[in-house]
């Protein structure tokens, strides 16, 4: 798999992301030998920086983020081909300068030289930006070949059905689907690209992945952290939209859909898209299908922590929500009548995304008697950190009674594989200049998710009616709780 000769455009490039992961991740491509021949990066933003100035902020947003010690043979290879351009995002003239200065690496390189332009910026200047790219003629540059524009955009992909639909129109009156990458980090995680191989590449599971031999389906994105300095975002966005939409739903979709014929990006996109068409309707009254909540005071590592209410930048009335969870019922032959629980919050007891798949209990006959509690079996996807794979069975104690336990089948890849794997980014800007689109988000993917939350978010709008409150440092509500006992289930601890 190999790229063709490469320029990356980043917008926003002064941005969070570019520094923590973007540059780093063009970083650890370059050591790994992985970028192409004859690549480039270009930084654009609006602030007026010097080349010179850019490579240095690169060179220190190595340091600082990156999973390897910054090395000057590495970074000397790409730093005499990293540039800036400065530029409005809807100035004309601006992105007349970045078409001027592509063709001049192209002279300089002597052959054609893909654009992949990365879209790192608040959201509002999204629209600009493809507009630009179109009227400039960039989107188009290189069209009929094989190295033709291609454009990656960053998350949030809408804040609803109608903005996500309207950002495709907006993409679609510029750009080709193919040409288009819409991200979502977590489909870079090497645990979740494994979660494919797990299900099809092991004959053990497929017969038992179905409401014949799994009791529900629980998928958790804890993080420890709270909403930090990022109160102005999150106040317009919270858990619904932050985690659920997007990268909760992808791991549901890897983990429910059907097989797809083939391992291409169209095949494996259209099994995601009719297995989220498959997905109910949300019933989004008290008691039903969602519940929401927001983390009050408490203890994180044994220091006090402020509740949300109190953290900086959020209103003391704030109706966002920094938990969401979610029960789905999949209307389909395999899945019908099994409940697939989602959660995510802030401020939990743990940093830990898992798919944990409960089995059915096997029938009581033969050890009920004895008063054993059997425990269900269950498969867990541990996503990060500590990546692997458990499952759990009931074994015997050794001894001369007759006694079991539950007992832990363990697989890490810390252990098998030793830790330094890449890092989400870096897959995913290969692939994207690779044009392999597997890893991304098709624009019918994006707007079938937003179609099932959209009510939940109408409903919760400007409202806090039946937000409940967690403390810091817990496993979340108990109005979450009750949401699933209300099927005799309970949530996992992971
Ligand atoms: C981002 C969200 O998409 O994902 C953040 O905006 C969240 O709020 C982050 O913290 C989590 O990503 P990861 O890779 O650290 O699990």
């Amino acid at each position: 798999r190999g790229a063709p000769p490469t320029a990356v455009v980043i917008f926003g490039a002064s941005g969070d992301l570019t520094k923590r992961k973007l540059i780093p991740a063009v970083y650890n491509l370059a050591a790994d030998n992985l970028l192409p021949p004859d690549f480039h990066l270009i930084g654009y933003g609006r602030k007026e920086i010097a080349h010179e100035a850019f490579r240095e902020l690169a060179a220190e947003a190595i340091k600082e983020f990156s999973r390897r010690e910054l090395s000057d043979d590495v970074w000397d290879r790409i730093a005499e081909r990293t540039t800036y351009v400065a530029g409005g995002y809807d100035d004309p003239e601006a992105f007349k300068r970045l078409a001027a200065h592509l063709e001049e690496i192209e002279k300089k390189v002597g052959r054609d030289v893909q654009p992949l332009f990365y879209i790192s910026t608040p959201p509002s200047v999204f629209a600009p930006i493809l507009e630009g790219l179109g009227s400039c003629g960039l989107a188009r540059k290189h069209l009929d070949t094989a190295h033709h524009a291609k454009v990656i955009i960053e998350k949030p992909f809408g804040r609803d059905l109608e903005s996500a639909r309207e950002l495709n129109r907006t993409i679609r009156g510029v750009f080709e689907e193919h040409q288009v990458y819409r991200i979502d980090h977590y489909l870079g995680k090497e645990t979740v690209q494994d979660l494919l191989v797990q299900r099809f590449a092991n004959a053990i599971f497929e017969p038992l992945w179905n409401r014949n031999y799994i009791d529900n389906v629980q998928i958790t994105v804890a993080e420890e952290v709270g909403v930090g300095t990022r109160g102005g975002y999150y106040e317009q966005s919270g858990a619904l939209r932050d985690m659920i939409q997007n990268h909760t739903m992808q791991l549901l979709a890897l983990t429910a859909m059907e097989p797809p014929v083939s391992l291409d990006a169209e095949a494996i996109r259209d099994e995601k898209v009719k297995l989220l068409r498959a997905i109910q309707p949300l019933d989004v009254k008290p008691g039903g299908d969602v519940v929401r909540a927001q983390y009050g005071e408490g203890m994180m590592g044994g220091k006090p922590v402020p509740g949300y209410l109190q953290e900086e930048g959020i209103a003391p009335d704030s109706a966002t929500e920094t938990y969401a969870g979610i029960r789905l019922s999949i209307n389909n032959w395999r899945w019908q009548g099994v409940p697939f629980y989602l959660r995510s919050g802030k401020r939990m007891a743990r940093r830990v995304t898992e798919i944990a798949v409960q089995f059915k209990r096997p029938p009581g006959t033969l050890f009920a008697g004895g008063g054993f509690d059997v425990a269900a079996n269950t498969l867990s996807f541990q996503i990060q950190p500590d990546e692997g794979l458990s499952m759990i069975l009931n074994g015997k104690v050794p001894g001369l009674e007759t006694r079991m336990q539950p007992v832990k089948m363990n697989f890490r890849y810390s252990t098998t594989f030793g830790s330094n794997t890449p890092e989400a980014y870096e897959r995913l800007v290969l692939d994207a200049m690779i044009g392999d689109g597997t890893l991304f988000i098709r624009g019918d993917e994006a707007e079938t998710s937003w179609k099932l939350y959209t009510p939940v978010l109408e409903a919760w709008h400007g409202s806090r009616s039946g937000m409940d409150t967690y403390a810091a440092g817990s496993w979340g509500p108990s109005n979450a709780d009750a949401m699933l006992a209300a099927q005799k289930h309970i949530w996992r601890k992971p």
